[in-house]
């Protein structure tokens, strides 16, 4: 029997008080559909698998089951409204939203399918989800017209980009008499997919991470300078994904406009030789190093001091060569695992086997530059990751759920080399 635990985070409960472990926190979203009767199986199958289990509903949940019944189930408080008194002090729906090591919505309607999808929140469920930082798992279940509708799938598809892992209904008969694709998954598949992300949610405690992110900045003058398109944001994910799941992360970013990601130390840096300094700095401590960040190649051979003037006609721009510090770190890995970035616009694959290789990485993460609308400054990407056993393509993702992946395999490593 599986018996999900995290450490010291949450409050202790019981008998797991004696032997220092507390159960994990799974917070489950009912919305207002039929399935909803099978939410309470849902909490009794969680519960029986040794998480704490807390339910939150939508108005809409409550016409087809009580609250008394989840609360009597799981012997916690059950939220609904967003102007009831807290038990205790603090704002509900962040305090839950906090708690959460999973949320998992089911069933969740087309309607809740789209606020998430859309970053709304107007109820107790929503805003809970919206304030999660917590993996989030969605059990869909609807009349099959409404499930097949373009913006039912739109919206599906976008939570799954963000990294939503989505428990896809059955078909069967409906509630509503029609039969067809939309009845609720089987409640032992939904706990099955909450568990998963539990495990995953602390699969990476203790593994101390350096990601670099950005573009660097090589100075031509004190207002000038050589960059290139890098917006940041996968390295950003990827840091913030492994903090989340339990890893210590320090971030060396170059110049990005994102915002520090949650849970990890960050180290500003401008230029390739700056970044170079900073990672040597953080590489002794680390157990994996993710170099996302686009180091230039080139720089100018010596900035000048003062601002160039236009007057003195174009200048001519001596460049030399950048460290490459990936491949430095590659001479020195001693059993670290080293992941990089193949940015290419022809000869993906061959090029991140050639990188693999000549840098004495672990992975390469490749892909390419030159289609577009993805990778340099977009949301979504497609990639494809390579290393000494093969090549395993992806198909076109958001960026965070790309760092979910990537982090998966990471973790997939470490075991295999039993570090974890
Ligand atoms: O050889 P190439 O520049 O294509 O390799 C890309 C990978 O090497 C990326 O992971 C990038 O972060 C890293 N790199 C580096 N130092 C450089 C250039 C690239 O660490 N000067």
């Amino acid at each position: 029997m599986f018996f999900p635990y995290t450490s010291g985070r949450k409050g202790m409960l019981g008998s797991e008080k004696e032997v220092g472990r507390v159960a994990q926190t799974v917070v489950v979203g009912v919305t207002g559909g039929i399935g909803a009767y099978k939410a309470c199986e849902l909490v009794r199958l969680l519960s029986r698998r040794g998480f704490r289990v807390k339910v939150v509903m939508t108005d809409a949940a409550m016409r087809f089951v009580t609250p008394l019944t989840f609360r009597t189930l799981t012997g916690e408080p059950v939220a609904s409204s967003l102007w009831e008194e807290p038990a205790y002090g603090g704002v509900r729906h962040v305090s839950l939203a906090q708690e959460a090591d999973v949320m998992v919505v089911a069933p969740c309607t087309a309607n809740v399918i789209a606020k998430l999808a859309h970053g709304r929140a107007d109820d107790m469920l929503t805003t809970t989800a919206l304030a999660a930082q917590a993996p989030l798992v969605i059990a869909p279940a609807m009349n099959a017209e409404m499930w097949r509708k373009q913006v039912t799938r739109d919206n599906v598809a976008a939570l799954r980009a963000r990294g939503a892992v989505i428990v896809e209904p059955e078909a069967g008969e409906l509630a509503c008499g029609d039969v067809g694709e939309g009845r609720l998954a089987p409640v032992e598949d939904i706990a099955d997919a909450v568990e998963a992300e539990a495990c995953r949610a602390r699969d990476l405690a203790g593994v101390r991470v350096l990601v670099t992110a950005g573009g660097t900045r090589e100075a031509i003058d004190p207002v000038r300078f050589i960059g290139n398109r890098s917006s940041g944001k996968t390295g950003y994910a990827i840091a913030e994904e492994a903090a989340r799941r339990g890893a210590s992360v320090t971030l060396v970013a170059a110049p990005t406009c994102l915002a520090d990601p949650y849970g990890a130390e960050v180290v500003r840096v401008t230029s390739a030789l700056e970044m170079r300094d900073a990672v040597r700095a953080g590489f002794d401590r680390a157990d994996l190093v993710v170099m996302a960040a686009a180091v230039a190649d080139f720089r100018p051979e010596g900035p000048a001091e003062h601002k160039l003037k236009k007057d003195a006609g174009a200048p001519a721009l001596a460049l030399v060569r950048n460290p490459d510090i990936l491949a430095e770190l590659g001479e020195r890995k001693d059993g670290r695992l080293l992941v990089g970035f193949a940015a290419e616009t022809r000869d993906v694959l061959e090029s991140a086997r050639a990188k693999l290789e000549a840098k004495h990485l672990d992975l390469v993460v490749a892909n390419d530059v030159g289609a577009p609308g993805r990778g340099f400054d977009a949301d979504i990407n497609r990639v494809t990751f390579v290393t000494a056993e093969g090549a395993e393509e992806l198909p076109v993702l958001g960026k965070d759920a790309i760092a979910r992946k990537l982090l998966d395999r990471i973790a997939e490593m470490l075991a295999r080399r039993g570090q974890r």
